[in-house]
């Protein structure tokens, strides 16, 4: 019982002086606290946060890190993942923020995000995936579409859209790639019905004999 109750007070205590830094009524309490030129600012909930744009340094929790978008200077990972997401990182080479790519895996740069990139058939969550070349060309693929978390073609009421060579193309010059798969299919069917038929026929002709 006893050691409960230091327990409990400790964590009290603890938890008192490691949030009594931050609390704050006007953001000038934060200058005196974090310095004049630091980013902190007393927010509504009355304590010491990185103002709009701004990000804790996740190595020093007395410093606010400017957020940067794509092709923006950056010396930490968390200034790039911060404002365009988790396939970004601080591209050491060039100190700026860069898209970043998994083993075998292709990144672009579209609106202020990073895109893995996707082929036909392969799992995706957003359509852009399926879209998107690397350079961010979204013309690239336009009638791309992310169909069950597969990249797809494009079908609704207006357009009937079909894969061609990794990319889709409407259905008016795709028909008779349709009409020569169905005749194909068509004729293996039938061939198939024949084959089983004369088959049959021989089988029974031999149980005669
Ligand atoms: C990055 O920015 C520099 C100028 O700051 C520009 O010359 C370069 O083309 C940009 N790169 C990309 C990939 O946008
Ligand atoms: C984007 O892709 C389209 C189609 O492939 C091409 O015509 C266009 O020139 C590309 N635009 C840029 C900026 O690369």
């Amino acid at each position: 019982m006893f050691h409960k109750l230091v327990l409990i007070a400790l964590f009290i205590s603890i938890h008192l002086i490691s949030t009594r830094a931050f609390d704050c009524e006007t953001t000038d309490e934060c200058k005196v606290e974090f310095g004049e030129d630091s980013y902190f600012e007393c927010t509504s909930k009355k304590i010491c946060e990185c103002s709009e744009f701004f990000v804790l340094d996740p190595t020093n929790s007395r410093s606010c890190l400017k957020g940067a978008s794509f092709n923006q200077t950056c010396t930490k990972d968390i200034q790039c993942t911060f404002i365009l997401g988790a396939s970004s990182f601080c591209n050491p080479t060039i100190s700026k923020c860069d898209c970043k790519a998994g083993n075998s895996e292709e990144v672009a740069y579209f609106n202020r995000r990073c895109f893995i990139l996707k082929k036909f058939g392969e799992s995706c969550s957003e359509d852009l995936q399926c879209i998107l070349d690397i350079r961010g060309n979204q013309s690239s693929n336009p009638l791309g579409k992310c169909l069950n978390g597969q990249c797809g073609c494009l079908i609704d009421d207006m357009t009937n859209s079909w894969n061609s060579g990794g990319s889709c193309i409407t259905c008016e010059n795709c028909t008779t790639v349709e009409i020569s798969l169905f005749a194909i299919m068509g004729s293996a069917t039938v061939a198939l019905i024949l084959f089983v038929y004369v088959m049959y026929r021989v089988g029974t002709h031999k149980k005669k004999q």
